[in-house]
């Protein structure tokens, strides 16, 4: 058995084993106990960060490049058919993040069986990706300091890509999410006399339908941008006048311009619909994380580092950017970097499934491919930062 058939192996049943036992953010102490028993047993030190986030770091001389993945899943029951399916009900691996671990791990793995690098490599082992939240408290933690990270990479799985292609886009790949509450304030009363209250159901249905002009309307039409209303809660009973509604929903932008105006349109439109009806407005509006935008050169050496491995026909640069969220971004804000999909579409057909899907699999022969590609991108931006 070659080294790469081992590692293959054990990279299959660490991502299946993380699958079986998915963790939803900031409790992902079961994968943060087999990260760490995992590394140890190659003998690579880590030390936990925050309560299940995990920094291995192997030292050198001169600069420092961070490799990330996440490690939570999602609250979503998963389609049983499969051995590994998970047994945790209510949460399933349905984003990849578990082959993001194996990927990881495999990386530091690979890393280790070679001459020390031309500087020092960090691994973040990241907790609550999809709550948000996860790459802040690493973060604050210090995770990109002593040493100073220099530039940082990270992998997705892309089920839209044959397995072991890699995707990389320059520039914008991913949107900043925004978190809007907005409350209207009405009068309750008995249903058949409305014109006594102030029907706060009614008044949020308008709200809903002139939020769709904030960016047919309000925003330059080449500008990309998504305002969706994902929750509307309001009454009580069938004869009842609802006195409050509440909605909740999420903001997706590209450009800083764009962030900036919609909180301003929304507030204009949702005070305006309110007091036209005579009812009163509450608004939170959240900044929850920034545009992931990958730097330019980081972008042209994982391309170029891809083709070196894999053949040009194995690597696709990625048109346009995504409208999805991702807290990568955190750490592209304090160090150039570069997000990059790699394909896990197979024969498999749950392989092809969309991200969040309750039968989302992966084709594991990429697990090999993500992890060479992350030890590469280590050693050859060490050495390129190095000039
Ligand atoms: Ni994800």
């Amino acid at each position: 058995m070659t080294f790469n058939d081992d590692l293959k192996r054990e990279l299959t049943a660490i991502r299946r084993q993380i699958h079986r036992y998915p963790e939803l953010g900031g409790r992902e102490f079961r994968t943060a106990g087999l990260v760490e028993r995992t590394l140890r047993s190659w003998g690579i030190p880590s030390r936990r960060l925050t309560p299940t986030g995990i920094v291995a770091v192997m030292p050198g001389r001169g600069r420092c490049v961070a490799l990330r993945a996440d490690m939570d899943a999602l609250p979503l029951a998963e389609d049983p058919a499969r051995p590994y399916a998970s047994r945790n009900p209510g949460a399933m691996h349905a984003c990849g993040h578990d082959a993001h671990v194996a990927m990881l791990l495999g990386a530091a793995r690979i890393l280790s069986r070679k001459k020390r690098p031309a500087g020092t490599v960090k691994f973040f082992f990241q907790p609550n990706e999809e709550g948000a939240g996860g790459a802040k408290s690493m973060i604050s933690k210090g995770a990109m300091d002593r040493p100073k990270v220099d530039a940082v990479f990270g992998l997705h799985v892309n089920p839209r890509l044959p397995a072991g292609t890699v995707g990389v886009k320059a520039g914008p790949v991913m949107a900043a999410v925004d978190r809007f509450e907005i409350s209207v304030l009405g009068k309750g009363g008995h249903a058949a006399y409305p014109h006594e209250g102030r029907d706060a159901l009614f008044i949020a249905s308008e709200i809903v339908v002139a939020l769709q002009s904030v960016v047919s309307r309000d925003l330059d039409p080449v500008e990309p941008a998504v305002l969706t209303v994902g929750t509307f809660n309001s009454g009580t009973g069938f004869n009842i006048l609802a006195g409050t509604a509440v909605l909740t929903g999420t903001v997706r932008t590209l450009s800083e311009k764009a962030h900036g105006r919609i909180p301003c349109v929304m507030r204009r439109i949702v005070h305006g619909i309110c007091r036209a009806h005579g009812a009163r407005a509450g608004i939170k509006y959240e900044r929850i994380g920034s545009v992931l935008r990958n730097s330019r050169a980081l972008a042209e050496l994982a391309r170029d580092e891809a083709v070196r491995l894999f053949g040009p026909r194995r690597v696709r640069r990625l048109e346009s950017p995504s409208m999805g969220g991702e807290d990568f971004s955190e750490y592209l804000r304090r160090a150039p970097g570069c997000f990059i999909y790699i394909g896990t579409a197979g024969r498999n057909p749950d392989s092809r499934l969309p991200w969040h899907h309750p039968r989302f699999d992966i084709d594991e022969s990429a697990l090999p491919a993500g992890s060479e590609l992350l030890a590469r991108l280590a050693e050859s931006s060490l050495g390129h930062l190095k000039r």
